[in-house]
């Protein structure tokens, strides 16, 4: 396949002289290398256009779609954010009524505030003894559709950012018998559906549009994702008049042709990379089993976990994630993907080698024999307990105002001091970033166990979003007005 990339490279060589955007004319590089610069184009003739395409997208979109079952496939130069926020504009009226889960991405959430939504969150269970949200549910879903007929659809995450799976399949089949649209953020699971032992995708499960991010788990660059279209129900008119909206003007040809690169990779080196990928995966998880400490998911047979995804849990020694994340890091030269109260999480894709697997194999086998060591000493014994009350009190049946969110992240705010903040309305969103989804979002009352939660992440040194640092104090902005 690769044919939007020969052409461009074909192109390149070529004596056309670049009247036209972009301004580096395919010849001032600086000290970028230079294949970069040359095959650097805009939609000039013979390249045709992603927001009219005729020729070469269409055949290149078709082709995906086909290789991932849907009826209709885009490529997106704006990450899968732009696919979340382009399905959920098309998905409901100006208004509109959307049950989301809260453990989505604040895409999901940007979209709510920007189409005034009211939102009805599904707040996803604990799996047990890990301080990780389990995927939703079809009776949450089923429950939540049987109390309110004014939803509209549905949005949900899966695989979710810790590896969790949903059973879509039932999901959709709910939702459809209710006659509702189904949205799901498959931003983690482009990889899906070409290996019988992993998960199927949710296109073929059923969902009505799906949106992945080839970015995260398939070899494709920064910024590339996928939206798919599955079924009759999605108004395409709609969604196509969202993504150009929310889509750049000019999308990157590099980009695009780097899109075209994965899935050309899949098709035909697909069996034995993914063969490679699910060896290696499942050696790792087997000498882990060694450890006598640290407690990893997947856990034995968990077909509800996402191949790739390990976390790795500390809730039972007497450190946080954040520590062995950055012993990790420094003592190992492992950079994790992120770190959170008592667990870190690595991602492994079809893009690892065999080095990547045996390196951290070894570390946290080393670290888990320390562990154990340590814990024999029983310093900082009280750790272990204090940071797993932190989740367990995380603020799940909290009561919301569902139209909050956008009428108070336009409020007029107040800075205060973030011990002052018990009691009084968050005005901006609050995120742990990684993941990226809120601990509070603009409207909700900031309470006692929300106001532990932040400090403990902070003293953690977690990276909070929306939380100010000014000399060694903390600052929140709450809405000074009532809403
Ligand atoms: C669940 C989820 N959805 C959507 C996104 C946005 O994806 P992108 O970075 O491709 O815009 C992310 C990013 O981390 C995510 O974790």
């Amino acid at each position: 396949m690769a044919k939007l990339y020969n052409q461009l490279t074909e192109y390149s060589k070529s004596d056309m002289y670049p009247l036209h955007m972009p301004g580096h004319k395919r010849r001032l590089m600086g000290e970028m290398p230079k294949e970069f610069y040359q095959a650097d184009i805009t939609e000039i003739n013979g390249f045709d256009n992603l927001h009219e395409p005729e020729e070469i997208f269409v055949e290149l979109q078709e082709k995906v779609a086909k290789l991932c079952g849907a009826k209709k496939s885009y490529f997106l130069v704006n990450g899968s954010t732009c696919g979340v926020l382009a399905a959920i504009s098309a998905c409901l009226p100006k208004g509109g009524h959307l049950l989301m889960a809260r453990n989505a991405h604040k895409s999901a959430y940007h979209a709510a505030y920007l189409r005034e939504l009211k939102v009805t969150y599904l707040w996803p269970e604990f799996i047990p003894e890990y301080p990780i949200y389990e995927a939703i549910t079809p009776m949450q879903v089923e429950k939540a559709l049987e109390k309110d007929s004014t939803i509209q659809a549905v949005f949900l995450v899966s695989p979710t950012y810790e590896g969790r799976i949903a059973d879509i399949r039932a999901i959709a089949d709910c939702v459809h018998k209710h006659d509702r649209l189904l949205i799901v953020d498959e931003a983690h699971g482009a990889h899906l559906g070409f290996d019988r032992r992993f998960a199927q995708n949710s296109v073929v499960q059923g969902a009505d549009i799906v949106i992945q991010s080839t970015h995260k788990t398939l070899p494709a660059p920064t910024q590339t994702a996928i939206l798919h279209v599955n079924g009759d129900r999605v108004p395409i008119d709609l969604l196509e008049r969202f993504l150009h909206i929310y889509q750049t003007s000019s999308p990157s040809y590099l980009l695009l042709s780097g899109i075209e690169n994965a899935y050309d990779l899949v098709e035909k080196e697909g069996a034995q990379l993914f063969e490679r990928f699910y060896q290696n995966w499942i050696e790792l998880l087997h000498q882990l089993e060694a450890c006598r400490v640290l407690r990893f998911l997947p856990r034995k047979d968990d077909r509800n976990h996402d191949i790739g995804k390990l976390i790795m849990d500390t809730g039972k020694t007497m450190r946080s994630g954040q520590w062995l994340f950055e012993l990790l890091l420094e003592k190992y030269h492992l950079q994790l993907e992120m770190a959170a109260g008592s667990y870190c999480l690595a991602m492994f894709t079809i893009g690892d080698t065999e080095e990547g697997y045996e390196r951290l194999a070894k570390a946290l086998l080393e670290i888990d024999e320390m562990l154990l060591a340590e814990q024999k000493t029983g310093i900082r014994a009280n750790l272990s307990a204090s940071l797993d009350a932190e989740f367990q009190n995380t603020p799940r049946d909290r009561e919301d105002d569902e139209n909050a969110l956008f009428k108070a992240w336009d409020c007029p705010k107040v800075e205060i001091p973030l011990e002052k903040a018990e009691g009084r309305v968050a005005g901006e969103f609050i995120n742990l970033y990684p993941p990226g989804f809120p601990i509070l979002v603009p409207g909700e009352q900031i309470s006692a166990t929300d106001l532990e939660q932040l400090q403990k992440n902070l003293a953690d040194g977690l990276h909070v979003q929306g939380i100010v640092k000014k000399q060694a104090n903390y600052f929140v902005k709450v809405v000074s007005e009532k809403i």
